[in-house]
């Protein structure tokens, strides 16, 4: 018996109950995500900032389909300097356990789906990784490639319901990835139909692209957090401007790789980038401070 119960201390007696103080509970303060498990959550809350519900996630994941895209022959070298200034790493389980430092403590965002290559139907995509290995990573949520209206969307839509299935088991959420293919046009009709299957079906937060027309339809629509997608490299100050009017219009954030990797300077350029997603900087004002950061010579 422990000594305090011989003594007849109450170890619980303090003076610290506050009886009338009601309980603190705080609601989670992502869109669409406040009945999620404690788990899903808390992941949730490493990928989005709290304080300003938004995030800037770094994606690298294009190897998965298309090799050693430029700017990510070596990823050692690129994106780990890059690592400090992003609140996640979308990547693949292979650039995980070979390149990505354990001890930077991004939060990973790990592509789960992967099959063609470039040189095939692209949405021809399975499930390409466990969610078991997936919670082994400490993976902060799991991305898969959801192609409506492409030639293989039922079997995509299948992946990501199975996925949706296992991350609810295992309290890791699914980025749904709107796969746009080169036949479908992306207009705020499109955008709002892909993405809203999407959340319709399981999905705890949907990547899709920009459109200049309605971009709010698509974010209101859309009953989780949607974070907008990068795309093939624009000039910088266009970039900048894409993101902004996303974050304006809803985005609860970025996702973005070519256009921070490909730029001249990639880590003044995601340091603007995080301007515009978390302080709302302005464009120009982004890109002033894109400007006035030294640049690597060459
Ligand atoms: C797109 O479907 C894949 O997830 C890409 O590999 C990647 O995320 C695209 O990033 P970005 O278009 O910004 O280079």
């Amino acid at each position: 018996m422990p000594d305090g119960e011989h003594r007849g201390d109450d170890l619980t007696a303090g003076a610290r109950f506050a009886p009338s103080v009601p309980a603190r509970q705080e609601p989670f303060p992502l869109k669409g995500c406040g009945a999620l498990d404690w788990g899903m959550q808390s992941r949730l809350a490493r990928i989005f900032r709290p304080e300003s519900g938004r995030t800037v996630m770094l994606a690298i994941d294009h190897g998965y389909f298309q090799g050693p895209t430029t700017g990510l022959e070596r990823v050692d070298l690129s994106i780990v300097p890059l690592l400090p200034y992003a609140d996640a790493l979308m990547t693949t389980r292979g650039m995980v356990r070979s390149t990505v430092p354990a001890a930077a403590r991004i939060p990973i965002v790990l592509r789960a789906s992967g099959g063609p290559s470039v040189l095939r139907e692209l949405s021809d995509e399975r499930l390409a990784v466990s969610m078991e290995d997936a919670a082994r990573i400490n993976a902060a949520a799991v991305a898969v490639q959801v192609f409506i209206g492409g030639e293989h969307e039922t079997q995509s839509v299948r992946n990501m319901t199975r996925l949706v299935d296992a991350g609810q088991r295992y309290g890791i959420p699914v980025l749904a990835v709107t796969a746009v293919g080169k036949e479908l046009t992306r207009d705020a009709r499109y955008l709002r139909l892909a993405t809203r299957i999407c959340a319709e079906l399981g999905a705890h937060f949907v990547k899709t692209y920009y459109c200049a027309a309605d971009f709010d339809t698509v974010t209101a629509a859309c009953p989780v957090p949607l974070v907008m997608a990068g795309g093939t490299k624009l000039p910088e100050l266009e970039a900048l401007t894409m993101a902004y009017r996303a974050v304006e219009e809803g985005a609860a954030g970025v996702d973005m790789g070519r256009n921070i990797f490909q730029s001249r300077d990639p880590v003044a350029m995601i340091r603007a980038v995080g301007a515009v997603v978390h302080e709302s900087a302005k464009p120009d004002d982004a890109y002033d401070q894109y400007l006035r950061e030294p640049h690597p010579a060459g």
